[in-house]
């Protein structure tokens, strides 16, 4: 691990090879901005093999070099984001084919079939070139694998190792017949040799073989990226590699993907000052917990803009303050650094108008030159919180395979099931309180953490009700909401009653589930009559609305603490809470409003005892979020309203900001409280 943050971004110096004394400026820039790393090298391939097996790195090493001697270091991109024109002219086969099989012509970018032998081929060989050259270089710090990876491809070869994959997974037809429920419609299959991938033109309507489909892209893609790193250490580099993610992409299964590679990335452009800025500071702050919460260690902001980006709707600039605030969010939720898309804007095609570090105009007085210097300045103050770890009590789970088939299948609202607000109730209602949540899949333990929020988990994995069983008989309290453990890893309802296997646990069986129009609404509230020994509810409020979805539960001894307050099924349990073990099992059966679930959440974690250890009172726009180490605890306190607000100093030194107990707008803050054990634990954990 770095003994600093690292600040910089995407560089393409082979767009000025030809102005040399823009190169000169860049390095003069990056100093005076504190950049201290840059990742050369994605989309390079052409420069860096202008014909086949002709190999040219001089350009390269002569910039690695001038780095180098700048004391700037580099992130080595493999080139595979982007083919040269003769590798697809050559070999069609590199070019990836549609669901309705047309072959694509060559352009653009992440579009190769990652099947190709020959594609496989001709990447292994430049990543073996590359890394024999620089694998030792000692500006080399990091590789940064292809780009963004995502997508598919139906060519020949993708579907034949399709079934290969299927193969390896069920062993004969009659298994993979019975997974997929293929007798529905009499779609059954003789042999594998029937299976194509979904299509729109073909097969579709079969949940297990979408499911599947995806699964396998995404193991195909994963496979390519272990391809990539082979090479690459094959050829003697030992550097940490990383590939970087998308936000809410969904193409691929990012957990798993995340196992295969050293670290994880990402790239970051909120549509800041549209909505409220703190709105979008909580919907960043929760891709950046899912980011962290796949290794659950540090990432890296792979990609943010300087200013504004050139392929939203809008381009709206940030607005003074918003690229330190942005860049201190992603320290503060984990990051081992901030770096930008890019460092000199190009000079012609797509992105020249995308915002960067030195514009066209090349000076270093711009407004956003100078934020970035701003942004050196304060990573510099904060070099000792790399490697920080993030300590959560509180974990959200958020799974790939769940958000696919649960996506995929229809009914009950194929209007719109609102998953992600759902997910993002349960995750504001956590952050009002301070507290740092992991946001984790199905396959992550859960003995650390004493809360555990499941929004919508409609596929259940082998094993997964077993862990939770565990979890809450051992005093963790476990929310789970309507529309969860549905089905199984194959999309098949589960028989006998639901939740699956936790009937018992939550004290409760799902029955029915009524989809709302769009418009409609019902209610919440608290129930009429409290029987003896009921939970006290605080704070709860007269009634919440409630919209989309409303389950429908007979009680099986789970205590009813709400009940829906409308239509027929008014007077039923809405909310129920389950004594197990020695912790608690909640049910929350419709989709109700965001403050619910303050109100609800707020109860839960002041009774299982979990506090934010910032004392100080968490005023309305503020996120509060902390990392740590064996001595200290830092805590960031940024203010992402467009007013300044006053707040209440704890004790501690002020590393960033300062003491006067006012935080102007998009100001952060950052101060560092000494453990008082010094033993690594948590020093205000009950
Ligand atoms: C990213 C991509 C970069 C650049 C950037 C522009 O998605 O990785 O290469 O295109 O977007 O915002
Ligand atoms: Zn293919």
């Amino acid at each position: 691990m770095n003994q600093f943050l690292l600040h910089g971004g995407d560089y393409n110096p082979e767009q000025w090879l030809d102005m040399p004394e823009i190169l000169e400026t860049d390095i003069e820039r990056f100093l005076e901005a504190k950049i201290n790393t840059v990742t050369l090298g994605v989309f390079s391939w052409a420069k860096l093999e202008p014909r086949e097996g002709d190999y040219d790195f001089e350009w390269l090493s002569g910039i690695i070099d001038r780095l180098y001697e700048n004391g700037i270091g580099v992130i080595l991109a493999t080139p595979s984001g982007a083919r040269p024109h003769w590798l697809a002219q050559k070999y069609p086969e590199v070019l990836r084919v549609n669901e309705m099989g047309m072959r694509a012509r060559f352009g653009g970018r992440h579009n190769h079939c990652l099947t190709s032998p020959v594609y496989r081929e001709k990447v292994r060989r430049i990543n073996g070139r590359l890394a024999e050259r620089f694998g030792h270089h000692p500006a080399v710090k990091m590789w940064h694998i292809s780009n963004e990876l995502g997508g598919s491809c139906h060519c020949g070869l993708c579907q034949e190792a399709f079934r290969r994959w299927l193969k390896d997974r069920y062993g004969t037809i009659e298994n993979l017949n019975d997974r997929w429920c293929t007798t529905f419609w009499s779609h059954t299959y003789d042999s594998f040799e029937q299976v194509e991938a979904p299509s729109r033109l073909g097969e579709s309507a079969l949940m297990g073989l979408n499911l599947d489909w995806r699964r396998f892209v995404s193991d195909q893609t994963m496979d390519f990226v272990e391809e990539e790193i082979r090479a690459i250490r094959d050829a003697g580099a030992d550097q940490p590699a990383a590939v970087n993610m998308m936000y809410r992409f969904e193409g691929l299964d990012y957990a798993k993907l995340a196992q295969k590679v050293d670290m994880v990335s990402w790239d970051s452009y909120p549509v800041w000052h549209r909505e409220k800025e703190w709105d979008t500071a909580r919907d960043t702050a929760f891709w950046h917990d899912v980011i962290r919460g796949l290794k659950r260690k540090p990432f890296l902001l792979m990609e943010s803009c300087p200013s504004s980006t050139n392929w939203q709707s809008v381009s709206k600039l940030k607005k003074p303050g918003m690229l330190s605030a942005a860049s201190l969010q992603s320290i503060a939720h984990g990051s081992e650094g901030a770096l930008y898309f890019q460092m000199r804007q190009s000079r012609g095609a797509s992105e020249k108008f995308h915002g960067a570090v030195i514009d066209h105009y090349g000076g270093n007085d711009t407004r956003t030159f100078r934020e970035v210097c701003g942004v050196g300045e304060e990573l510099n103050h904060l070099s000792e919180l790399a490697g920080c770890a993030t300590r959560a009590d509180a974990a959200i789970i958020y799974d790939w395979d769940n958000i696919w088939a649960m996506k995929d299948s229809q009914g009950p609202r194929n209007k719109g099931l609102h998953y992600e607000e759902c997910v993002d109730k349960s995750y504001r209602a956590l952050r009002r309180l301070g507290l740092n949540v992991d946001v984790v899949d199905q396959s992550a333990s859960l003995d650390r953490y004493r809360f555990v929020a499941a929004p919508m988990q409609y596929l259940f994995h082998p094993g997964f009700e077993e862990r939770i069983r565990s979890f809450v008989e051992e005093g963790g309290t476990f929310v789970m909401t309507y529309w969860s453990d549905v089905v199984d890893e194959n999309d098949r309802c589960f028989l006998g009653g639901r939740p699956f296997g936790l009937t018992d646990v939550f004290g409760l069986r799902a029955e029915e589930i009524d989809g709302l129009y769009d418009g409609e609404e019902n209610t919440v509230i608290p129930v009429q009559a409290l029987s003896s020994g009921s939970r006290q509810l605080a704070n709860m409020k007269e009634q919440y609305t409630c919209r989309y979805l409303c389950e429908l539960v007979k009680p099986l001894g789970a205590q009813i603490l709400m009940e829906y307050g409308r239509d027929f099924y008014a007077g039923e349990p809405a909310v129920l809470c389950n004594s197990y073990g020695k912790g608690l099992a909640c049910y929350i059966c419709a989709d109700t409003e965001q403050s619910f679930y303050d109100d609800l959440y707020e109860n839960l974690v002041r009774e299982a005892g979990i506090i934010c250890g910032w004392n100080g009172k968490i005023p309305e726009g503020v996120e509060v979020t902390s990392r740590e180490n064996e001595e200290y605890v830092y805590w960031f306190i940024q203010n992402y309203n467009r007013a300044e607000v006053e707040i209440e100093i704890p004790e501690g030194d002020v590393i960033l900001g300062d003491r006067e107990g006012i935080l102007k707008s998009f100001g952060s803050l950052v101060i560092r409280t000494k453990k008082t054990d010094g033993k690594g634990e948590h020093k205000n954990e009950i």
